[in-house]
């Protein structure tokens, strides 16, 4: 079956005419809580980002543990640059090397099928990340559905924008469940082959910022991954990996996240000269019923577990979040205005496939999807609390 623009946009007319509510104001705030109350976010539909979520720490307070802006303004006009604060990132997330690829891909778009320049908005122009200058986190999302414990969000990104072929029609849906769960399923469907990787870019603090140091020294992370895709000082793919092992990026046996990130001085993980993770880790299981990746505080005793169906994990530990000359106000409820998010203060984890697949067929992983193959993602994140 082959799509056409028309049939997305009867696609989206249906959705639309079964909203209920629809927003019209891309800023308009949705408040959603679990049937228990155990965990309550709020979400806007520009970028389809989650503004704020709270679950309770172990002294049964609640804390809202993303990031963000109070002054909902900044996520539309960038007065406070463009810092992905927990959207969907897409057409295609993380980095492309060049802003070029060929389907079928091959290694650097070195191979005969079709060649395709896209947007380039990253180290002056010579790649592009997480979709081009007017990625998906950019854009007003339609609210398809709602409900007091769901949103789902819908995106038309249509044929040519920022250089990608064809009409993708894009769904996101948040789900607050009891028992403090979050799920979140992302569907996309394309009418021409297109490379499509979708990811929510959430910025966690697990302790709200109430925290003396907030250095991520209390925060404890277990991720299954034996390995990292290998990268240049521009964080571009290089077409191999590097093993964890004996490493500072080993995180199969849980350790401190803060206490790690001084050890990655040397090696430069995160890009010449920056110190701290900006990987794309390997999951060396995909069994979707097990958590793959798990973080906790010993501060507030917060635990995400995170089980999903993609195969690999982008660890960013705010290396460069703080300007001196144009500081991140925290939100009031993280110890804002007059505080600021600091470098090595949060940390995002994006649950996506590998980084630059569409120049790297070597690695077996097809990131081209079409009208004989729709795109899905699926990620569960369960809140509980550790004692110690
Ligand atoms: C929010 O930010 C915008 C743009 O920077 C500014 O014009 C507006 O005054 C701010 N609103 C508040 C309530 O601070
Ligand atoms: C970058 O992409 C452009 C446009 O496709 C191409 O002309 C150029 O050769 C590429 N550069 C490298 C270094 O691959
Ligand atoms: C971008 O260009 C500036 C000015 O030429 C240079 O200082 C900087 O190193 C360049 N950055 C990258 C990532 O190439
Ligand atoms: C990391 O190094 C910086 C600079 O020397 C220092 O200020 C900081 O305390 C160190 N962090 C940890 C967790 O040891
Ligand atoms: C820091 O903020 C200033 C003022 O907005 C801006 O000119 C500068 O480019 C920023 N620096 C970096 C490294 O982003």
């Amino acid at each position: 079956m082959v799509f056409t623009s028309a049939v997305f946009a009867a696609l989206l007319v249906v959705a639309q005419a079964t909203s209920v509510p629809r927003t019209a104001d891309p800023l308009e705030t949705i408040e959603l809580a679990a049937p228990d109350g155990s965990i309550k976010a709020h979400y806007i539909p520009w970028g389809a980002s989650t503004t704020n979520l709270w679950v309770k720490d172990k002294n049964n307070n609640f804390r809202d543990i993303l990031l963000g802006f109070d002054n909902k303004t900044w996520y539309q006009d960038l007065a406070k640059g463009r810092d992905f604060f927990s959207p969907v990132v897409g057409r295609y997330a993380n980095r492309i090397k060049n802003g070029t690829f060929t389907i079928p891909p091959s290694f650097d778009a070195t191979g005969p099928g079709k060649k395709y320049h896209i947007v380039e908005n990253e180290n002056n122009g010579t790649d592009t990340l997480h979709g081009g200058t007017i990625g998906y986190d950019q854009r007003p999302w339609t609210v398809t559905k709602q409900t007091s414990n769901s949103v789902a969000f819908t995106l038309l990104d249509p044929n040519g924008f920022q250089g990608f072929p064809g009409d993708v029609l894009a769904t996101v849906e948040y789900t607050l469940n009891s028992k403090a769960t979050l799920d979140i399923s992302m569907f996309a469907v394309a009418d021409q082959l297109t490379p499509i990787m979708l990811s929510t870019h959430n910025y966690w603090n697990l302790d709200a910022y109430n925290d003396p140091t907030n250095n991520l020294v209390s925060h404890v992370l277990q991720a299954q991954s034996p390995k990292i895709v290998a990268t240049n000082g521009n964080l571009i793919p290089t077409g191999g990996f590097v093993e964890v092992e004996g490493t500072p990026l080993d995180f199969r046996t849980a350790k401190s996240v803060g206490a790690s990130i001084n050890a990655t001085a040397p090696h430069q993980y995160c890009g010449t000269g920056c110190t701290g993770f900006d990987n794309c880790f390997i999951y060396d299981q995909t069994n979707k019923k097990e958590p793959v990746v798990s973080m906790w505080s010993t501060t507030s005793g917060i635990k995400l577990d995170v089980v999903t169906d993609q195969v690999a994990l982008q660890v960013y530990t705010c290396n460069g979040i703080f300007n001196a000359s144009n500081p991140i106000p925290r939100k009031a409820d993280q110890g804002g205005p007059n505080a600021y998010y600091e470098d090595h203060s949060c940390i995002v984890l994006e649950q996506q496939g590998y980084i630059d697949a569409v120049n790297n067929p070597q690695w077996g992983y097809n990131p081209i999807y079409g009208p004989l193959r729709d795109y899905e993602w699926h990620s569960t994140y369960t809140f509980s609390v550790v004692k110690d």
